[in-house]
């Protein structure tokens, strides 16, 4: 399969035009300025941030059909991690369903101690390996360890330490309601959740999980913050 190296800009304005009926006018321009900003930086460092289904859908398609991929809007991303910043240091990071690894490179900037990405596709994993590569590479500085894992969430084993666990709505209620059994049962320590288009968090909330922060609006876009300790 041949990796794209960077999207056109009519993807990467297509998905943010998709956009445009969820959110207020302000908010839309907030959040077309960050994607338009990444993408050029994309473009300079052949960095693949990937801003689209469209970029994907076949490759993925081919893999599994029920694989749905769409990256977190950098805004969000931004808002969410400065929420948290405080109590990020030492921490591990794990982005749960990590795609093409735009979190992973975001998350590389804190002090983590150690950041883990999972996604059950080969195709998106192989980009977001070689996206942490590059992103290494180009920043020439100390940033945490990366270790990319091409797995289903439910064989990953969690590791039992302070953690920040990051979800764009990956996965249906079934998948998520058993990973999050397995969240609790496997992570004894304090644990905050960034969960980004938030339609399952009376489900995290079931387990114990209390918000913190809620930038989520009536149609479930948007983010919420979630502590368990
Ligand atoms: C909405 S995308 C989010 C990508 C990334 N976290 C981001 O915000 O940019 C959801 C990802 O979850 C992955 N996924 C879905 N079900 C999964 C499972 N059971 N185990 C691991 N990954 C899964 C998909 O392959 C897809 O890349």
């Amino acid at each position: 399969m041949q990796n794209k190296i960077s999207p056109s800009i009519w993807t990467m304005l297509k998905t943010q035009f998709s956009r445009l009926k969820y959110w207020n006018i302000f908010i839309f321009i907030k959040m077309s300025i960050w994607e338009i900003y990444y993408w050029l930086i994309s473009r300079r460092s052949q960095i693949k941030y990937l801003f689209a289904i469209d970029d994907l859908n076949n490759e993925v398609k081919s893999e599994d059909e029920t694989l749905f991929y769409s990256p977190a809007p950098f805004l969000f991303l931004r808002q969410s991690f400065n929420f948290i910043k405080k109590e990020i240091k030492g921490k591990i990071f794990i982005d749960a369903g990590c795609g093409a690894g735009r979190v992973l490179l975001h998350a590389m900037d804190y002090p983590f101690s150690k950041i883990y990405g999972v996604d059950m596709s080969k195709y998106l994993t192989d980009i977001a390996q070689d996206n942490v590569n590059k992103y290494r590479k180009c920043r020439k500085k100390q940033m945490p360890e990366v270790e990319v894992i091409q797995s289903d969430i439910l064989k990953f084993k969690i590791p039992d330490e302070p953690l920040v666990l990051f979800l764009f709505d990956p996965f249906n209620d079934e998948i998520t309601e058993k990973f999050i059994d397995k969240l609790v049962k496997e992570n004894k320590k304090e644990i905050h959740v960034i969960y980004l288009s938030p339609h399952k968090k009376e489900m995290f909330k079931s387990k114990g999980f209390k918000t913190i922060c809620s930038k989520a609006n009536k149609y479930g876009r948007g983010f919420v913050v979630m502590n368990k300790k």
